[in-house]
């Protein structure tokens, strides 16, 4: 589990701070972060010693890299896509037809996440254009819906993308038909071919449902000189189910599905990576294997097994060591765990975080499980200090389910006697860290105390063999 609530593995963030390593390196010689971090004195001695360490960190860091590190990214477009040929030659099969002028199918490509269904399509859709004689004829447009709010922002996105100078660019605050048609002639004046690419089509229909896809679907009866085809991304293997017959129908003229990869294959795809990222010899055996199976685990995820990889090798830099070995390896998972669950409350609706709040505090006390009725009155004694009206208990009974379903809580069903039965509720997240993170939130800001480290409490999550608790 431990996956944000759209299901997807989040990036850490990249800031100007200095790296875990060099953070350490410059507290480990001075016994405080240096002042070279923050705005100092060119000429000062500290700003020297700060770039000495900076230059040995540095130096450190090429021990374990050949080049950049971008090369683990998710944004980082590999040339070979090892285990895709057979999705890669069926992409390029179904959109054929445009090189010789011909509108392809419209295609929908199914697969759970890390499948590497965005970097199949980017590679096919980079090998056409690379046939430069067709750009005139063939213009892809690549949206991804995850970003897109409204069908108005779709369609202004859509419309922009042929825009070639800047007055004749869609602005915002028209009416939707008053873009669709500015859209239209764009498209038109452009003329040619158009392959749209909706990558996460599913989030799409999730927040604005189907109307807006009626519209594209359709688009090339209206159109006048241009042709569209669409090609969908999905995660959701159901998502059709809820599109209206015609839209489905016109969408899934051809269809792909990506199977998850197995170990031996996320081995294949590491091991492809780590030639191009590490210099020889600094990965212990076991190492690329120990990455993949943790991510074959999580659903064959690639994107996991590579952001697995390159955790370890920040705990590798992090301890100054000279080899990636596979306690670095146990150390990134449980380091990707936890900032995918902090990351997974920071985006829970207000009400969920409050609930989620009220039940840590509780099991914090307690040490024990907790039951649904005595989580309910934390969550209204909290509610009410912080001055929000509390929701009814149907409302949080699904609120209870969803972070029993995003892997934060677990929930048994247990009898009470005459009392019928009620569910029990325990902790599946670092108490320690998840509550400061809720506390994060301006709307929790006030529940804040200060915490001292004897206030760390082991949680079924610190806890290997993940027991149930002594009830
Ligand atoms: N066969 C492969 N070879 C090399 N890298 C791969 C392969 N498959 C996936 N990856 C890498 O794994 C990461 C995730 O792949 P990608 O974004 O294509 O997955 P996805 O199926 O689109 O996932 P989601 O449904 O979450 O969007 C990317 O960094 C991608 O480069
Ligand atoms: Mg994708």
């Amino acid at each position: 589990m431990h996956r944000l609530p759209d299901g997807r593995l989040p990036e850490r963030s990249e800031t100007n701070a200095p790296s875990g390593a060099a953070q350490d390196a410059l507290t480990a010689q001075t016994g405080t972060p240096s002042p070279a971090v923050t705005p100092s004195n060119p000429s000062s001695r500290s700003d020297t010693t700060a770039n000495d360490l900076f230059d040995s960190v540095l130096k450190y860091t090429t021990e374990l890299f050949r080049g950049t590190r971008e090369i683990l990214r998710e944004s980082y477009i590999p040339s070979r896509l090892p285990h895709r040929e057979h999705q890669i030659r069926q992409v390029a099969e179904v959109l054929a037809p445009a090189l010789q002028g011909t509108l392809p199918s419209n295609l929908l490509i199914y697969g759970k996440i890390g499948t590497g269904k965005t970097a199949v399509v980017a590679q096919v859709r980079n090998d056409i254009q690379r046939r430069t004689d067709l750009s005139s004829l063939l213009t892809f447009v690549t949206v991804n819906c995850g970003n897109i709010d409204t069908p108005y922002s779709l369609l202004q996105t859509i419309g922009n993308a042929f825009a070639s100078k800047e007055t004749d660019r869609i602005p915002t605050g028209w009416s939707l038909d008053r873009v669709q048609v500015a859209m239209r002639n764009l498209m038109d004046a452009r003329g040619g071919m158009t392959i749209l690419i909706l990558d996460e089509i599913d989030r799409l229909v999730a927040r604005s449902g189907d109307g807006v896809l009626y519209t594209l679907s359709q688009l090339n009866t209206e159109l006048d000189k241009a042709r569209m085809a669409i090609i969908g991304i999905s995660n959701d293997l159901k998502f059709t189910n809820s599109l209206d017959a015609r839209v489905r129908s016109r969408l899934n003229e051809e269809k792909i599905l990506f199977p998850p990869y197995d170990a031996t294959q996320l081995q294949d795809i590491l091991r492809d990576r780590a030639r191009e990222v590490f210099r020889e010899g600094v990965i212990d055996a076991g190492v690329i294997e120990r990455c993949a199976a943790y991510a074959a685990l999580e659903n064959g995820d690639a994107r996991r097994a590579l952001a697995l990889l390159r955790l370890a090798a920040e705990m590798a830099e992090r301890d100054r060591a000279k080899r990636i070995t596979s306690d670095h390896v146990v150390k990134a998972k449980s380091r990707l765990e936890q900032d995918l669950i902090i990351d997974c409350c920071r985006t829970l609706p207000p009400h969920c975080k409050v609930l989620l709040y009220a039940i840590l505090q509780a099991f914090e006390r307690r040490r024990t499980g907790v039951l649904t009725g005595d989580v309910y009155d934390g969550y209204t004694r909290l509610s009410q200090r912080l001055g929000l009206q509390p929701l009814h208990a149907r409302s949080i009974s699904n609120y209870l389910s969803e972070l029993e379903s995003l892997g934060l809580i677990r929930a048994t069903i247990v009898s009470r006697g005459r009392g019928g039965r009620t569910r029990e509720i325990v902790v599946d997240v670092p108490i320690s860290e998840t509550i400061p993170a809720l506390e994060d939130d301006p709307l929790l800001a006030s529940l804040a105390k200060p915490r001292g480290r004897n206030q760390m409490l082991l949680t079924n999550f610190d806890n290997p063999s993940r027991a149930a608790p002594p009830f």
